[in-house]
């Protein structure tokens, strides 16, 4: 199946990255919204970075227009109709994303694919609710968006050789290198990813090291970009929280329970980069 239109729902930092990714690549893209100021702020992101390629030389200004022609905003899910592929980059939340896959699957023409960018939860859960399992799956793509190479497509028990396919050859054209997961909670790189930064945080609550030797140790001592507190503020510490308790409830190992800062952190609201208050931005000392 060709894939021409694209709809993405959910304007946050990763909807924007996927949707801007996808217009870049020569796709149509409708990038929805729940109301009008979260819109304009997905709309501004995606555009804010095209200004940012475009000032640092990157991209031309006529490729930043014309870039800017393959994206539109809207309110109305009515117009996701003529969607090939719709990508739902909405919270972390279950229920949330089964009615939203309900509304799709009313909607969007049939034959086209609904996926998901959720980073741990069950892909089955929210082609459950649709009419066409076998044309659902996970497209989980990495922070930032436009610039992480790789696409994890995460197939359930119900999702077609087709759809795969169709998947593998979209993540291609948009320059990723994707790999395939079964629907199991973390699939391949939160599965590893996310009991690494735990014991991170672990270690700095014990008091075994300050963050800042951590990260400079797994940057210096493993060549890693970023080191785990580093990271944690830039993936999002409420994102990690949400993978992490998904990922414990499928497996109830203690090296993937969240550890008492992080829920302390999220509770009092420091997410990260995402609002400016993260470990780096008055973690307790
Ligand atoms: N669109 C296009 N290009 C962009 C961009 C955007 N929105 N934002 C940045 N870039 C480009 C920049 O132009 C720059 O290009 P250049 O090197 O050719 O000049 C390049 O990306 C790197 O950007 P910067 O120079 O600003 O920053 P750094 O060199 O410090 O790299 C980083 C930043 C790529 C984020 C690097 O630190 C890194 O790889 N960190 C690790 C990120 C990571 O591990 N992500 C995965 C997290 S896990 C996850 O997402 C899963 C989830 O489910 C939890």
């Amino acid at each position: 199946m060709a894939i021409k239109n694209v709809g993405v729902v959910g304007g946050g930092l990763m909807g924007s990255g996927i949707a801007q990714t996808a217009a870049q690549s020569g796709y149509n893209v409708l990038l929805a919204e729940v109301n009008q100021e979260l819109l304009d702020k997905g709309m501004q992101r995606v555009h804010g970075a095209w200004e940012m390629l475009a000032n640092k030389g990157k991209i031309t200004e006529a490729q930043a227009e014309e870039y800017r022609g393959r994206i539109r905003g809207t309110l109305d899910m009515q117009e996701f109709a003529d969607r090939d592929l719709v990508i739902e980059a909405i919270i972390e939340n279950l229920d949330e994303k089964r009615t939203l896959f309900r509304t799709l699957d009313g909607i969007v023409q049939s034959g086209a694919i609904l996926a998901s960018n959720t980073s741990s939860l069950p892909i089955i859960e929210m082609a459950a609710v649709t009419n066409r399992q076998e044309r659902v799956a996970g497209i989980h793509f990495f922070n930032p968006a436009p610039v992480m190479k790789l696409v994890e497509i995460v197939l359930t028990i119900a999702t077609s050789d087709e759809t795969v396919n169709d998947l593998r050859a979209f993540a291609q054209s948009l320059g990723k290198t994707p790999i395939v997961a079964k629907d199991t909670a973390g699939f391949v790189v939160n599965f590893l990813l996310i009991p690494y930064m735990l014991s991170a945080i672990r270690m700095y609550e014990n008091g075994l090291a300050t963050m800042e030797d951590i990260d400079t140790g797994m940057k210096l001592g493993c060549g890693y970009p970023m080191g785990p507190f580093e990271l944690l503020d830039y993936v999002g510490l409420d994102t990690t929280l949400y993978a992490a308790e998904a990922i414990y409830k499928e497996y109830p190992d203690p090296a993937y329970a969240p550890p008492t800062l992080l829920r302390r952190m999220v509770q009092a609201g420091r997410y990260g980069k995402k609002n400016g208050k993260g470990f780096y931005a008055g973690a307790e000392k």
